[in-house]
């Protein structure tokens, strides 16, 4: 594109989000603080679904201090349900940093971004673009498929080299442009009508600009190479509980899958002997176990958890730390849980007394 192209797509961009534009609740702010909320929400979910969890992090962590001065497994809970949890700890972490090494205000320096914990040159470039009206690219999956339709480019997006390419694309655009409304029309082009299948290319402000309409090609770009599909595995989520109501739980590890979260023990393998023994290490005394009528498969991005359910009757443990707690129902709910021992929650509570 030449110079006065740039003008022409940037207006016509522009133009269509004036009108068109979702009103979305982190766009009735510049608080850099909620604005950077709202794009680590939104890095692996959907919109609709972030929208009562942004709403909720902001009432229930107001500021940046709220943030950094709360406890990790509040921050947790609050993001229960979200998925990819590391987000949330290091968003924490990154505010942290905000409020020791910055006065607790974000700095709008790229570099300076860039060095914060859990900001990568996605965020940094949305930060910078949408609450600090900088002229920088925030470039994530759904701005390649933009731009790989509409420059025709065939660079694999899965690799992790392509990304400059298109940042370097953007920049030059969104040089021409008010950065804050150019970021954010460019993601919603993408949401609603340069969506991933059947986009909406007969109403789209830049079609004319679009070598992929130009040549009916859309439907093959983005390039992008699958990766291996998730691998499942067995486990049972043992019950353990005495007569009062009083149920074991343990803390995950602080690194790793569902860092710092809680849960029911878990146990891999499919083998009711096994299940048993571990209960029985894990309680220190000897515990029958008794399978109920509980299954449930959850999707990571990389693993399926194939889940059943055993509970067993057996006196508080003799040896606790501070990974394990002896709680009731009412107390373990204030903790964060994985969504399928939220189900384990809710079936007990369904199936209390029987
Ligand atoms: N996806 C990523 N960031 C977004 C934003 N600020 N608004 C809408 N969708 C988004």
């Amino acid at each position: 594109m030449d110079f006065s192209q740039i003008r022409k797509f940037n207006h016509d961009l522009l133009s269509w989000f004036h009108e068109n534009g979702r009103d979305l609740p982190w766009r009735k702010t510049k608080d850099p603080y909620y604005i950077w909320i709202s794009e680590v929400m939104l890095q692996q979910t959907q919109v609709d679904t972030v929208i009562p969890y942004y709403q909720r992090f902001i009432d229930w962590f107001p500021t940046i201090r709220a943030l950094a001065d709360a406890p990790e497994e509040r921050v947790l809970k609050s993001w229960e349900g979200l998925g990819y949890y590391s987000r949330a700890r290091n968003l924490q972490s990154g505010v942290r940093e905000v409020a020791e090494k910055y006065h607790g205000r974000l700095p709008d320096d790229k570099k300076q971004l860039l060095s914060i914990r859990g900001i990568g040159p996605y965020t940094a470039g949305a930060l910078l673009s949408i609450a600090f009206d900088e002229p920088e690219p925030a470039v994530d999956g759904n701005v390649m498929r933009v731009m790989s339709r509409i420059f025709l480019i065939d660079e694999d997006i899965a690799k992790s080299g392509t990304k400059k390419q298109f940042e370097q694309i953007v920049q030059e655009l969104i040089r021409e442009a008010d950065p804050r409304a150019f970021s954010q029309s460019l993601m919603d082009l993408g949401a609603l009508i340069c969506r991933p299948r059947n986009p909406l290319c007969p109403v789209c402000p830049v079609r004319e600009f679009c070598g992929a309409y130009k040549e009916g090609v859309q439907s093959e770009y983005p390039v992008k190479s699958r990766k291996a599909g998730p691998v499942a595995k067995g486990y049972a989520i043992l019950l353990l509980h005495d007569e009062k109501g009083n149920f074991l739980i343990e803390k995950r590890p602080e690194k790793g899958l569902l860092a710092g979260m809680w849960q029911f023990p878990m146990v891999p393998g499919t083998k009711k002997a096994a299940f048993t023994e571990a209960a029985e290490k894990i309680s220190g005394q000897s515990v029958r176990l008794r399978k109920e009528n509980f299954s449930c498969t959850h999707r990571f991005s990389h693993l399926i958890w194939e889940l059943t359910l055993y509970s067993g009757t057996c006196r508080i443990p003799e040896t606790m730390d501070e990974t394990r707690r002896w709680l009731t129902l009412e107390d373990l709910a204030e903790l964060p849980f994985p969504v399928p021992h939220q189900k384990v929650i809710q079936w007990i509570n369904e199936n209390r007394g029987t």
